[in-house]
């Protein structure tokens, strides 16, 4: 069943019914402010670091679901009585005579009504502004006048989630706020007495009736979100918190005529003051920050002109590629919301989802490279600035901190290093963005190591550390070493690990010096050309020399011990015996060396390329995509660790776990198998699962780090969605392999391989500075092969789009065959 439709004219999602299958969120928010944002309204906000500037509290794993969020109560019908409702659905699941909640982009939309009176809430962040806006539209749509309460309602949360979910004895005593303008304005300052400089603000822009800063004044101790007792009451407490838990609510009361309309604006901002102007008198805040905000999103019109710049920027950044196809699934996939969820990823990492607490992991080393691939084309300011924050975390023998605080951009120390791999997405990341902007010059920038300045080096040294990392862990048979784990976290060889709760991954207590990656191998003969590129292109041509014959070697290498007859092995153990291999009872055969080592090219020359490709479709392909491993793990096995720990069909243990998925779509565009690419691509792709939703759960417009797989009991759920590298290597597959639109280091290189009963589509893409309208013909029925191509008109010798940088139009007309 579906829960929605795409709306494509105006790039909206518009869920139809509140209560979807799990909450359907969106994300608002481009730079430094964010905000959580689910369809009935549930979720938080944090100033650009989800675990230490938390603005609002949010209970993860609460029941019922999803409840906290920006919560608007209506009391319609006078003071005494009257019909007490939440329009967002929830807290209250309030029956609703209309519901709609439409997501955009960086914007949601819930309009509902109840009774002839009907209730709009649009949500948003500001383009470079750190606040949420919300505005609400109320409409009398009734023959008679109404006498409307409203009471807003956000729960503070005391800046750093970890300890506000934690450290009781303290919080329940620090909650101080302020409040101005007999409570229209509510400001949260919890610990700004002493060592911080910023507060949190909940304000409306007309007058109110009362406020309540206290929860348990609001709500009463023992009732939940649903049954708020200051609402049931009427009237508002004007309670003022000390201790405990600050909150903010309004209350405001409107009187309407039949059709009329009132509409109101709140902010929920972050403000911060210089350390010599935290105050305007001794105990009370300076609000210039705050009330320079108020000023700018003081009425409906300037809440609607903002939103009006952010969609215009999201025209503008979403115009730098699109598509147009008959396949209207893959075209508003491809050409809005991966795209879409590929900001999100850039923005986020893994840090804050419904699923990512916001208080574990911060930006990952390995994955913000990957994400740079699915993002470098919408902003490559931005990419940049990330690379070298990236880099500043690698450590002087090229291994890294595995993942960094965004706030602080400081390497984890809890976590550390050591997983091997992660040096090698350096390389590719740095790549990707000198392709997509021919800045070359990033090369020079001065880049710390360990975050140290006095260990600064060019970024050209830390990738030639990078490369050189893995040409020096080397094991037994010449491949990588795994150390404590590759791309696959739970493959943990060295960890031998039999006491609960300690970490699979940083707890390395069997350092065998023996445990080797196939796939760290196979990501280096993937990546290594580019480097050798890069070092020919600023004149490195005897690193480059150095460089080819590591790859050679490794491709040796791979061939003579990394092949297992039918298919690419995955690893060797502590013990040095195989995984991923005919000879192992469980986990004989894994996706990511096979996807990985075709990529690369491995086996093209030998029939070996084809045959892996073929033992994944025949031993992991299922319906709704390709399993990770099989057959999965039964057992709990010490000497491989976390992948063993999952119950079969969960996750690593042979879920379908996405992100790999389109290794495999590449992979077999290598092999020309357009038919085949495209399928792989379509399986994981939620937008052909929407009328699915009741078993795939989650939100149609953005994949999912897993589907569970075949062995599992719901083979075919979705977990963990919006912040998984899946957004951007499917960004990959499908623009750069399938569609074939891709950007190399002399232009753009024009390789569709698409299904052979695909007879064309168009695509636009910006790229530095020219944008190319590229329409492709595939009316001979092929899959791979491009017969002509002309570029305004001109025949084009080669393939490859060169860089016009004129910043003009180009007709691009490409005939397959
Ligand atoms: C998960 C992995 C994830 C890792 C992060 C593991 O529990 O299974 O998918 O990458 O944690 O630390
Ligand atoms: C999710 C992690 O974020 C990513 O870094 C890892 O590669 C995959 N899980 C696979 O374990």
């Amino acid at each position: 069943m579906q829960y929605g439709y795409f709306d494509d004219n105006a790039r909206e999602y518009v869920i139809t019914r509140p209560d979807t299958p799990y909450p359907w969120i969106n994300y608002l928010g481009s730079e430094d402010f964010y905000g959580l944002f689910s369809n009935t309204s549930g979720g938080y906000c944090f100033y650009r670091d989800a675990r230490l500037l938390r603005l609002t509290r949010y209970r993860y794993n609460n029941v019922p679901t999803d409840a906290g969020g920006r919560y608007f109560y209506i009391r319609d019908g006078g003071h005494a009585g009257g019909d007490i409702w939440t329009p967002s659905w929830m807290p209250m699941k309030s029956a609703l005579d209309r519901y709609e909640c439409r997501h955009g982009m960086g914007y949601s939309r819930i309009s509902s009504a109840r009774n002839g009176l009907a209730f709009s809430q649009t949500s948003f962040v500001p383009l470079k502004d750190n606040c949420e806006i919300h505005k609400i539209v109320l409409t009398n749509e009734s023959n008679a006048d109404k006498d409307v309460d409203i009471f807003s309602f956000i729960e503070f949360c005391l800046w750093n989630a970890n300890d506000d979910m934690t450290n009781f004895q303290r919080n329940f005593s620090i909650g101080e706020v302020e409040v101005e303008a007999d409570g229209a304005r509510i400001y949260h300052k919890t610990e700004y007495r002493e060592r911080r400089n910023h507060y949190a603000l909940w304000a409306v822009n007309v007058p109110v009736a009362g406020f309540d800063t206290d929860r348990q004044t609001f709500l009463g101790l023992y009732n939940g979100f649903d049954h708020p007792e200051t609402v049931f009451a009427g009237k508002a407490n004007n309670s003022v918190a000390s201790g405990w838990a600050p909150i903010g609510s309004h209350h405001i009361k409107a009187h309407l005529k039949p059709g009329e309309s009132k509409a109101l604006v709140f902010v929920l901002g972050y403000c911060e003051n210089p350390d010599d102007k935290k105050w305007e008198k001794p105990g009370v805040i300076n609000k210039a920050p705050a009330n320079a905000l108020l000023d700018k999103y003081g009425s409906p019109e300037s809440a609607d002109k903002a939103l009006a710049v952010l969609k215009e920027y999201w025209d503008a950044l979403l115009g730098r590629f699109s598509v147009d196809a008959e396949d209207k699934r893959m075209a508003r996939m491809a050409g809005v919301w991966n795209q879409y969820q590929c900001m999100v990823t850039f923005n986020m990492s893994r840090s804050a989802s419904y699923f990512e607490s916001g208080i574990g992991r911060g930006m990952g080393f390995r994955d913000s490279n990957q994400d740079l691939l699915g993002f470098v084309h919408l902003v490559p300011e931005r990419a940049r600035a990330r690379i070298l924050d990236i880099a500043a975390t690698q450590f002087p023998d090229g291994s890294a901190y595995h993942q960094y605080q965004p706030l602080t951009k400081r390497g984890n120390n809890e976590v550390g290093s050591g997983f091997n791999d992660d040096p090698l997405w350096l390389i590719c990341g740095v790549s990707a963005y000198i392709k997509e902007t021919g800045d070359f010059g990033i090369l020079n920038e001065k880049v710390p190591f360990d975050n140290k300045d006095e260990l600064a080096d060019s970024l050209f040294a830390h990738l030639k550390r990078s490369f050189d990392y893995t040409v020096t862990h080397t094991g037994p048979h010449g491949l990588p070493l795994i150390g404590r784990a590759d791309w696959n976290d739970c493959l943990n060889l060295n960890c031998f690990s039999k006491t609960p709760g300690e970490s699979f991954q940083t707890t390395a207590n069997f350092e065998s010096g023996v445990a080797e990656s196939v796939l760290i191998a196979a990501i280096f003969v993937f990546t290594g050309p580019d480097y050798v590129e890069i070092c020919r292109r600023t004149g490195r041509e005897e690193e480059a020399e150095y460089a080819v014959k590591a790859i050679a070697s490794m491709t040796e290498t791979i061939k003579a011990h990394g092949w297992d007859g039918n298919w690419f092995l995955r690893a060797y153990d502590a013990y040095g015996h195989k995984i991923g291999s005919n000879e192992c009872e469980d986990g004989q055969i894994f996706i990511e060396s096979n996807g990985f080592a075709v990529m690369a090219g491995i086996g093209l020359d030998d029939g070996r390329a084809k045959k892996a490709l073929d033992s994944v479709r025949e031993r992991l392909d299922t319906k709704y995509g390709i399993v990770l491993q099989q057959p999965a793990y039964r057992e709990y096995h010490l000497e491989l660790g976390e992948v063993s720990s999952y119950p079969p069909g969960y996750k690593e243990n042979a879920g379908i776990f996405c992100h790999n998925n389109p290794w495999v779509t590449i992979a077999e565009t290598k092999l020309g198998r357009g038919t085949r690419a495209f399928e792989t691509y379509t399986k994981i792709c939620p937008a052909y699962r929407e009328d699915d939703s009741d078993l795939r759960r989650l939100e149609p417009y953005v994949y999912a780090q897993m589907v569970a797989g075949k062995d599992a009991q719901c083979f075919g759920e979705a977990k963990n969605s919006w912040l998984t590298g899946t957004a951007a290597w499917t960004f990959v597959s499908i623009s750069q392999y399938i569609l074939g639109v891709r950007p190399v280091f002399d232009g753009l290189l024009i390789d569709p391989c698409i299904p052979a009963s695909m007879k064309g589509f168009s695509v636009i893409r910006h790229f530095q500075n020219a944008v190319y309208r590229i329409t492709v013909d595939n009316s001979a029925g092929v899959e791979k092969g491009v017969k002509s191509l002309t570029l305004d008109g001109k025949p084009l010798n080669g393939t490859v789009l060169p860089a016009l940088g004129d910043g003009r139009t180009h007709e691009v007309k490409v005939v397959m065959g």
